[in-house]
């Protein structure tokens, strides 16, 4: 694997690349990055990967500086899972100057559910994914459905601004007590990680209600934000939203159920298609 710090040694190594199959990352890779990389081979002859901790996503008030940041054992899962080039830009490589043109989601894409608890953050993703895509120039580019509303945002950017890529949006990876991987579980003390797979349980109650029929929303969305607040969580949101851009779903429509609940310091969001 060649590490690029550059957008001009990145674009020299990619000029006779053939179909390349990118996969953006913030480093601090788990087995959910990793299964990302591999389905990326799949679907191109070059697997592009880059890890950039974007300044731009973050509010004031989260965790930018303390994002944990792993490089040495990044590159070696990375190389192992078959990536040929991973892209590592620092700061003032992505951002020479301050980034004053930037992609705003529609409203009504970005106003809601981690947008309305992370006002900015799709802002920030949109932005630095596009920026991204344009240095990278990937056919096809990954991204995995734990951030749903982030590939959400990501598929619609792309049709809209008609960006030539296919978006493909892989599989949460989950411990083996149904916990969603993220690097911010590492943030989790240990009696807080025991609880933790509570969020995955209470949301696959409310898809098999939906499964069974129930058209009960109000309630369903309710009773889970009862149970989880018994257990000692804060949680934000339990939706039940269509999977084509998050709003409120009709019955009939393919639907998403998604949360996002505070455990102790750690903030956790998972969901569940239907
Ligand atoms: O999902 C992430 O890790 C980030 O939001 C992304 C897509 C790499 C943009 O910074």
């Amino acid at each position: 694997m060649i590490v690029h710090n550059t957008i001009a040694s990145l674009r020299a190594a990619l000029a006779d690349a053939g179909r390349v199959a990118f996969a953006p990352t913030m480093g601090n890779l788990h087995a959910g990055h990793i299964s990302l990389m591999r389905q990326a081979r799949g679907l191109g002859d070059t697997v592009v990967a880059s890890i950039f901790v974007n300044r731009l996503q973050f509010g004031p008030r989260e965790d930018f500086d303390k994002y944990p940041r792993t490089f040495a054992q990044d590159c070696a899962l990375l190389e192992e899972a078959g990536v040929a080039h991973l892209f590592a830009p620092d700061e003032g490589e992505l951002y020479p100057s301050p980034q004053q043109y930037q992609v705003y989601p529609a409203d009504a894409h970005e106003g809601i559910l981690e947008g309305a608890s992370r006002p900015g953050h799709f802002r920030g993703v949109a932005t630095v994914v596009a920026k991204l895509f344009n240095i990278v120039q990937p056919q096809v580019a990954l991204f995995g459905k734990k951030d749903y509303q982030q590939l959400m945002v990501i598929r619609n950017m792309v049709r809209e601004l008609d960006f030539p890529i296919g978006i493909v949006g892989c599989d949460t990876v989950r411990a083996d007590d149904g916990l969603a991987l993220s690097s911010r579980n590492g943030y989790l003390s240990p009696l807080e990680r025991a609880e933790a797979p509570r969020l995955a349980e209470e949301l696959g109650k409310v898809a098999e209600a939906l499964r069974a029929g129930s058209a009960e929303f109000g309630a369903l969305e309710q009773a889970a934000v009862a149970a989880l607040a018994a257990h000692g969580w804060q949680p934000d949101y339990v939706a039940i939203r269509r999977q084509t851009d998050l709003q409120p779903a009709q019955a009939g429509d393919p639907m998403v159920v998604l949360a996002a609940a505070r455990l102790g310091n750690t903030r956790l969001i998972d969901n569940l298609e239907v």
